[in-house]
């Protein structure tokens, strides 16, 4: 459960453990065992208490997150003992949860914990970005920073699909490596390693930057800025390199390029998007079975290891999406 609200960066004194014992099981409800837990990294919103687009955690409760589990009683018809489920659950290791508020998976062509990424919340969050807001088109560039995590491997992934030539920015050379022998990026870049990113990404993007996917925000975001093209678009998906920041700092004014250029820059929360998930889930589906998109997971196992594998999302700790095993 949540033990603290942190100041700056989480570490474990964030987190408690503990012991509870569970009602009986009602009708309409479900008796399931927890089998994988996603950490995200917008959980760090959620434990400060400040105004934003969904509820703080509560403190003293359990933290609470997508998981995918197993069901061990149903109080209900559609739902049988054994079958997997995933939704929104609280951190423990078995749970009662309403019927109504999971869905069954269909785990014959993929890993149960795709469902928390790749066709869960973070595959959406790419497709909805690229697709509907980035709207690529074949002989563009796109650049994608947070480029091997569990959103940008798949943006950049779904880029490649459109047609683009896609630049990757992740924070190791394995990192990079990965993004191009095994997800078809054209180019990568390691921020932390490489002393000018924006000269970086105007070699390697000779004729400008049409789409730029942002993970990140920060200086990473403010060196591919400089590059965007006349009526760029940049889907603001993240900002993980301030979350823990408790100054948000000056970075440069990019107002005068944002406007010269006629660049739509636009903020967005999958969950205002669900008009697309059907049509998003369908694509994505279609690409796994087609061999034209790739899963990658970092499994962590052990429950007691979910807040490490969280914290470790702000270290680059993880390539694809985070997950952890029970
Ligand atoms: N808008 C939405 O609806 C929505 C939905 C889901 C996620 N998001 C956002 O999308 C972003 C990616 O989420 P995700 O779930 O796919 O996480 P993720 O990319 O799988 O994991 C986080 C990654 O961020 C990178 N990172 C950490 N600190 C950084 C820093 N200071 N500067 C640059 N990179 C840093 C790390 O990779 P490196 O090794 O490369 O540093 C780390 O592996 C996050 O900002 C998240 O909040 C938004």
């Amino acid at each position: 459960m949540l033990a603290e609200r942190p100041e700056g960066k989480p570490t474990e004194k964030t987190f408690r453990l503990e012991k509870a014992t569970l009602p009986a099981v009602k009708d309409g409800e479900l008796l399931v065992r927890g089998v994988y837990y996603s950490v995200d990294p917008y959980m760090r919103g959620r434990m400060s208490d400040r105004k934003s687009y969904a509820q703080p955690f509560k403190l003293d409760a359990p933290i609470e997150g997508s998981v995918v589990a197993e069901v061990l009683e149903s109080k209900t018809n559609e739902i049988r003992k054994g079958d997997l489920v995933t939704g929104r659950m609280p951190w423990r290791r078995e749970m009662i949860v309403p019927a109504a508020g999971v869905k069954k998976i269909d785990a014959s062509f993929i890993s149960p914990s795709a469902y928390l990424g790749l066709l869960g919340m973070t595959g959406l969050t790419a497709y909805v970005g690229m697709i509907v807001i980035g709207k690529p088109k074949a002989g563009e560039t796109v650049v994608v920073s947070g480029a091997a995590g569990a959103v940008g491997s798949v943006a950049g992934q779904i880029a490649k699909l459109s047609g683009c030539r896609v630049i990757g920015i992740a924070g190791s050379d394995e990192k990079i490596d990965l993004l191009k022998k095994d997800f078809g990026f054209d180019e990568g870049i390691n921020y932390k390693t490489e002393k000018d990113i924006k000269a970086a990404i105007a070699k390697l993007c000779a004729d400008g930057v049409d789409i730029y996917f942002d993970n990140v925000g920060g200086a990473v975001s403010d060196a591919v800025l400089f590059n965007l093209n006349f009526h760029a678009r940049v889907p603001l998906c993240g900002q993980i390199s301030g979350y823990n920041d408790t100054d948000p700092g000056q970075g440069p004014r990019l107002g005068p390029i944002l406007l010269t250029r006629s660049v739509l820059m636009q903020g967005f929360i999958v969950g205002n998007y669900q008009q697309y998930f059907a049509e998003g889930i369908s694509k994505l589906t279609q690409w796994v079975k087609e061999g034209k998109l790739k899963n990658q997971e970092t499994i962590v196992n052990g429950f007691e290891n979910l807040p490490s594998a969280f914290l470790a999302l702000f270290e680059g700790g993880n390539t694809g999406k985070m997950v952890v095993k029970a």
